[in-house]
This record gives C-alpha cells, structure tokens and sequence, in this order.
C-alpha cells in the first residue's frame, strides 16, 4: 500500500489546516460577543508584543467565504476551526446568543458546501471573561460544569451538521502557562498564583471539563459522531535509535513537560506515577470519581506537535538524561522551535506504545512554523524554510503510517498568518500570507506546495 520512497499516504488520508476563533476572527465586539480572557490578556501593557490584540484579526468573521474559496483552491478536504465560547455564551454561563450560534451555523455549510468536512474545537483558550471574573475561571471547578452546559448548547444546535468534536485544545497552555507561581505568565487569564498545587489544580480541573465535555457532547449529538482531546505532549526523541536511546526515550515521556500529568489521566485513567512522585505534595486535589470523569472513552487523539526533545540513554537512576540542542541546531522563527521532524513519529508512537493504547485513531492537529516571510518586488513569497519544513515532518509522518500506527490525517497550521498570542502579528505560521492593514491573502510558495502534495497524496 504505502511504498517507503515515493511517500505515497493512503487513499483516506485526511489531509487538512487548521485555525482557531480568537486568533483570525476579529470582530470582537459584534454580534453580541462580549470580552475573553484574551482580549482583557492583550489590552493589559507589555503582554502582548506591540501591544497587538485580536480584536480584529484577520477579520475571518466577515470574510469566511473567501477565507473558505482558498480552501477550496488548496484542495484540502478537511478543516480544523475553534469556537469561542463568548461569542456563543457571552456571559460564560445562561442565556445563548442564537447570532453567535449563527455565524458558525452559516460557517459549517458553507464548509459542507464546498465538500469540506468541519473539525469543531470547542475551546481554544479564549475562555469568557466574565468566568474569570466570576470565579477565576480555570482555577475553579465550576469551570468544568460550565463547560459542559457550553458543549451542550453547541451540539444541539450544529450537531446535525458536525460530526467531528474536539473538547479542549493544549491544556498545559491555557493553565499552565496562564497561571504561574511568583511571575507573569505568558498567556491569559496571565494570573500569578501562590503554589504549584494550585497550578496544577488548574489543569485538573481542565481535565475533568474534558471528561464532562465529552459526555455532554455524546448525549447532545443526533447522530453519531467522534470526539477527541487535542494534547501537545512533550515529545521525547531518543538521539540515535539504538535500544538503548529508544527505552530512554520512552521512560523519559512520563515526566517529560506536564505529560504525566495531563496525557496520561486522560488515556489511561491515571496520572503517571513517576509525575505523582516528582510532584509530592503539589499534586493536584483528585477527588473519588474524577479520574473516571477524565477517562472518557474517545474516537481519536488529536497531537499538536512542533519540535521535540532529545534523550539518551543514562546511568543513573532514572535511566535517561535530556540532551541540550547543539550549538549549532537548527531552529524557526520561534524560540522553542527547534528543527526535530522525528517528533511526529515518535509522539505517534509514545501514544500508541508508551501509553499502550495502539487502540487509538491518531490525527496530527497542527504542524508548522512560524518563517520570517518577505514578499519580492513581484509580491510573492519563497518560504523555502518553511517548506523544508513541512516536507520533513510529513515524512516523519509518513513513517508511521508506513510501520503500521493509526495516523488518520494531518492539519497544517495554519491557514493563514493570524494573531500568534504573546507574540501578536510579528510571528507568520501561514501557508497564506495575510496583510494585516488591508486583509488581503496571498498564497505563500507553501500553499503551492501543500496543494501539490494533497493533489498527489504524498509528499513532493
Ligand atoms: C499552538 C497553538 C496554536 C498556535 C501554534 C503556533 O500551541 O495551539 O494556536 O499558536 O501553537
């Protein structure tokens, strides 16, 4: 089926991009949406790089249907958005806003329309304010029922429409890096909290809305449907693949970033011990039932992955020691984005090995990177980087399919240049190039190429 050198991918192959609300919406204030963590994070001095906010974005709200033609044009059959809770529930909790609810109604038909199939995040960080305000939104575990009554009211409406869900996207980045100990925190609700336990408290409680979400979603769909988690473990990638390296490597997952704490809860009903043992008396608060709560049957696992860790074999306790990047490592227009495009083969095969849930349908829900694009005299952009980029990881991709792991499709992020967080518009990750004073998109040499590669089924 998959011959190694032409890097055929299967007939079924979901090929496909990814967005997400706050970060190409805009309008912000219209239609009844009322203020996310995010849009108080960015208004705040010194947070976001040049003061940027998503107010306006790439301002997809008003132009989804040409944002949706250039879909069409890549050829992609398969598009991951988010939905903002504010804009669907403004006060977080209570009354609907059918206009929201609107606007991604006469989204996903347009999508169907044009014979893309919708992958619906439900939360994409930007939680409402007026939760935070309320009660410190992550920090408590009404956020968890108040999710689950948010899953609700958009699966009733669109569930007849949407088949593909996804609860929460990348917990660590909306508690973990939202709430620090004793510094600011790089992203919103950006709060300062006095311990660890109560960082980790946060993602539990992410955890457990997860869980409630999940249920929430298969008792409201109509129909059948699939819901997955989008996680963003660290990778760890054994520097040579002796044995050795590769059992290093695998021990090393458990504790690697929040892993322990958040992927394995999530798929084996357990945090990891050896992240319960490093985290002593930090340890979250489990209450008798949650980890049942967390341990959601699920339809597939949604990966973001970038860049990747590399481990080695050790001798000492633990068995293994990180090995920093070497000097001369190359990286991407990120800090952490170093070049390791083996991170998408082995985060698929930690899932499937590591985590012994061979079991699980596996979709890589973002990949990409951030490329310091320049547009020629003539107006176009040669993203060489980027496109080595991609190349690389789609092989890496490739390989797994090829020995035989569960990876079912891959979204590239993203569609186009948006409000990258912390960093505001300074940061490119499109394969459309977009300028923010007049909106307009121009295809960057990558959506060239991704369309080619969709066109043939491989990578070219
Ligand atoms: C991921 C986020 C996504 C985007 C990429 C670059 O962590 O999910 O919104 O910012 O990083």
């Amino acid at each position: 089926m998959v011959s190694d050198r032409s890097y055929q991918f299967p007939p079924d192959f979901c090929w496909g991009t990814a967005t997400s609300a706050y970060q190409i919406e805009g309008a912000a204030q219209v239609g009844g949406r009322q203020p996310s963590v995010w849009d108080t994070f960015s208004q705040l001095p010194g947070r976001v790089l040049n003061g940027d906010t998503g107010a306006i974005a790439d301002d997809h709200y008003h132009r989804y249907q040409s944002d949706i033609a250039w879909l069409v044009k890549l050829g992609v059959k398969h598009y991951r958005f988010s939905i903002a809770w504010p804009r669907v529930i403004p006060a977080g909790r209570g009354q609907v806003n059918e206009t929201g609810m609107d606007f991604y109604r006469d989204l996903v038909d347009c999508l169907l329309a044009n014979g893309i199939t919708p992958h619906v995040t439900l939360f994409h960080w930007d939680s409402p304010q007026a939760l935070e305000t309320k009660y410190g939104s992550w920090r408590s575990r009404e956020m968890a029922s108040d999710f689950a009554d948010y899953c609700t009211a958009v699966v009733h409406r669109l569930g007849d429409r949407v088949t593909h869900w996804m609860t929460l996207n990348e917990i660590v980045c909306f508690t973990h890096m939202g709430y620090e100990v004793g510094k600011t925190p790089p992203h919103a609700p950006g709060t300062r909290v006095w311990s660890r336990k109560a960082v980790w408290q946060t993602s539990h409680h992410a955890l457990l809305a997860h869980g409630l979400g999940c249920q929430a979603i298969r008792a409201a769909s109509p129909q059948p449907c699939s819901v997955a988690l989008v996680d963003n473990p660290g990778v760890t990638v054994p520097l040579t693949e002796s044995p050795a390296d590769i059992a290093a490597a695998q021990a090393a997952f458990h504790t690697n970033w929040v892993n322990g704490g958040v992927i394995f809860p999530a798929l084996t009903g357990q945090y990891s011990e050896a992240q319960l043992r490093q985290l002593g008396r930090d340890a979250p608060d489990i209450r008798s039932g949650d980890l049942e709560i967390i341990h959601q049957p699920l339809d597939a696992l949604g990966l973001n992955i970038y860049t990747g860790t590399y481990v080695r074999a050790a001798d000492n306790p633990q068995g293994f020691a990180i090995v920093g990047y070497a000097q001369g490592h190359p990286r991407l227009h990120m800090p952490w984005l170093w070049l390791v495009p083996d991170c998408i083969y082995w985060s698929i095969r930690h899932i499937s090995d590591t985590l012994h849930r061979p079991d699980l349908p596996l979709l890589i829900t973002e990949n990409g990177c951030a490329a310091q694009d320049e547009k020629t005299a003539a107006g176009e952009i040669w993203d060489s980087d980027r496109i080595l980029y991609l190349q690389q990881h789609l092989k890496s991709a490739h390989r797994a399919i090829a020995e035989g792991y569960p990876l079912k499709g891959y979204f590239l992020w993203s569609l186009m240049d948006n409000f990258e967080w912390a960093w505001g518009y300074d940061r490119r990750f499109g394969i459309l190039y977009n300028d923010f004073r007049t909106q307009e998109r121009t295809p960057k040499a990558s959506f060239h190429w991704y369309a080619e590669c969709i066109r043939q089924g491989r990578v070219v």
